[in-house]
C-alpha cells in the first residue's frame, strides 16, 4: 500500500488531536484513501515537554525547517500558529511541491491570496477547513454545497472561547477572568487570548467566510470589530431581564456590490436559536438567494473537533495525491478580486 508521509508543525492542542485521529482511525482512513498515512516528523518548540499524546521521540525536532526540507514528506500539516514566520514555512513547503493543510485562520485571513497563488503556481493543495468553526465542515459546504447559489448573508457565532465565557457568565454568574482561564486550560483559546476576547479571531474567520461566500478578497480594513472584554455582568443581567442573550456575532452581508462585515457583542432574542448556542459550540447561518435560510451547528474549538477537520483535509489531499490532481481543486480558492471600495 502506498505510504503518504506527513510532516507536522506543532503538537499542541490541535496537533495532539491529529495524531490521535490519524493513529486511532488509521484503518478507516486507509479504506477511504487506499494509502497508509504515516507521521514522519513533528516540529515543536521544546522536545522535552510532556505531551498529551505519546509519539516516538525520534519523530520530534525543534527545527521546523527539518520538516519542510525533508524530501520524503508529502504533506505538511501546520498546527503551530503564528503569522509571518509560519507564512515563510508554508510558502517554502509549497515551493518544494508539498501539499499543505493548516488550521491557522490568522495566516489565511491575512495572507490567503499570496499563499493560494503560490499553491496554484506549484499545482499543490492548500486546505484550511479547520481554520473556521473547528469541527463544522463549513468551508467545503460554502464553496461546494452553495456553489449554485448567490449567498447574501452569513451570520454566526464563530469563536468558541468567547461563547464559552458569555455562556458561563450568563448561566452561572461566573467572572469573565475565571472563565477565560478555564477556556485556556481547555485548549479553546488562542496562544494570545486577546485575539479571542477582542474579536480578532472571529474577524479572521468572517474574512475567510465572506471571501469564500461572496467571491471577493476581504481584509481586516473592511471590518468593524468589537470583542467582549467590555461586556459586564450588569450588561448580561439587563439583557436577560429584557428577554435577550448577549452573543458575539459575526455578520457578513452583501447588497448588490456592497459588502459589510462586523464582529460585535449583540443582543439576541431568547427565542432565536442563536441564543441557545452555548459553551464552546458555534453556529453559522448561511442565507442564499435560492436556498433561503440554512444553519450549521457544532463544536467550534478544542482538540478532537478541530482535528476532525484537519484530518478530513488530509483525506482529501491524499486522494488527490493518489490520482495526481493536486492543485486542480478550485473549491477552496479565494477570489483575488478586490472589493469595489478597494479599487477606488
Ligand atoms: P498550541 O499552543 O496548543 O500548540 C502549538 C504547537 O506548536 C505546540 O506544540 C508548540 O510546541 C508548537 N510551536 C509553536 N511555535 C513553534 C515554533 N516556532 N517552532 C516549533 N514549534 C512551535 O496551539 P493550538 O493547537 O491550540 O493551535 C494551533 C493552531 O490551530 C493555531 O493556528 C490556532 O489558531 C488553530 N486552531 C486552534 C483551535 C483550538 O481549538 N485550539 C481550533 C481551530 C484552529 P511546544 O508544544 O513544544 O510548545
Ligand atoms: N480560539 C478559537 C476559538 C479556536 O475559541 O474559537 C477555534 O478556532
Amino acid at each position: 500500500m502506498k505510504k503518504i508521509r506527513i510532516g507536522m508543525l506543532g503538537l499542541g492542542t490541535v496537533g495532539s488531536g491529529v495524531v490521535r485521529i490519524v493513529e486511532g482511525h488509521q484503518e478507516d482512513l486507509q479504506r477511504q484513501t487506499g494509502a497508509e498515512l504515516v507521521l514522519s516528523k513533528i516540529a515543536v518548540r521544546d522536545i522535552n515537554k510532556s505531551r498529551k499524546v505519546t509519539v516516538d521521540p525520534a519523530l520530534l525536532t525543534e527545527d521546523p525547517w527539518e520538516v519542510i526540507n525533508d524530501p520524503e514528506i508529502d504533506v505538511i500539516v501546520e498546527v503551530m500558529g503564528g503569522v509571518e514566520q509560519t507564512k515563510e514555512y508554508i510558502l517554502a513547503a509549497l515551493d518544494k511541491g508539498k501539499q499543505v493543510i493548516t488550521a491557522n485562520k490568522d495566516l489565511i485571513a491575512l495572507h490567503g491570496p499570496e499563499i493560494l497563488a503560490k499553491a496554484a503556481e506549484k499545482r499543490c493543495d492548500i486546505m484550511y477547513e479547520a481554520s473556521v468553526a473547528g469541527g463544522i465542515p463549513i468551508l467545503r459546504t460554502l464553496v461546494e454545497g452553495f456553489s449554485s447559489d448567490r449567498i447574501t448573508k452569513i451570520v454566526g457565532i464563530v469563536n468558541g472561547t468567547t461563547n464559552y465565557i458569555l455562556t458561563k457568565m450568563t448561566q452561572e454568574g461566573a467572572s469573565y477572568e475565571d472563565v477565560l482561564v478555564e477556556a485556556q486550560r481547555l485548549g479553546y483559546a488562542e496562544q494570545d487570548p486577546t485575539s479571542d476576547v477582542e474579536g480578532f479571531d472571529a474577524a479572521y474567520k468572517m474574512i475567510i467566510l465572506g471571501s469564500l461566500g461572496f467571491h471577493v478578497h476581504l481584509s481586516l480594513n473592511d471590518l468593524d470589530i468589537r470583542g467582549i472584554s467590555k461586556v459586564t455582568s450588569d450588561d448580561i443581567a439587563s439583557a436577560k431581564r429584557l428577554g435577550y442573550t448577549i452573543k458575539l456575532l459575526g455578520i457578513a452581508e452583501r447588497q448588490d456590490d456592497l459588502i459589510s462585515i462586523s464582529v460585535q457583542p449583540t443582543m439576541v432574542k431568547d427565542s432565536h436559536p442563536l441564543a441557545s448556542v452555548n459553551g464552546v459550540f458555534n453556529a453559522i447561518y448561511v442565507y442564499g438567494q435560492a436556498v433561503g435560510e440554512t444553519m450549521f451547528y457544532g463544536p467550534g474549538a478544542g482538540d478532537m473537533p478541530t482535528a476532525t477537520s484537519v484530518v478530513a483535509d488530509l483525506v482529501a489531499v491524499t486522494r488527490n495525491l493518489l490520482t495526481g490532481i493536486n492543485g486542480s481543486r478550485s473549491s477552496m480558492i479565494m477570489n483575488e478580486k478586490k472589493l469595489k471600495s478597494d479599487e477606488q
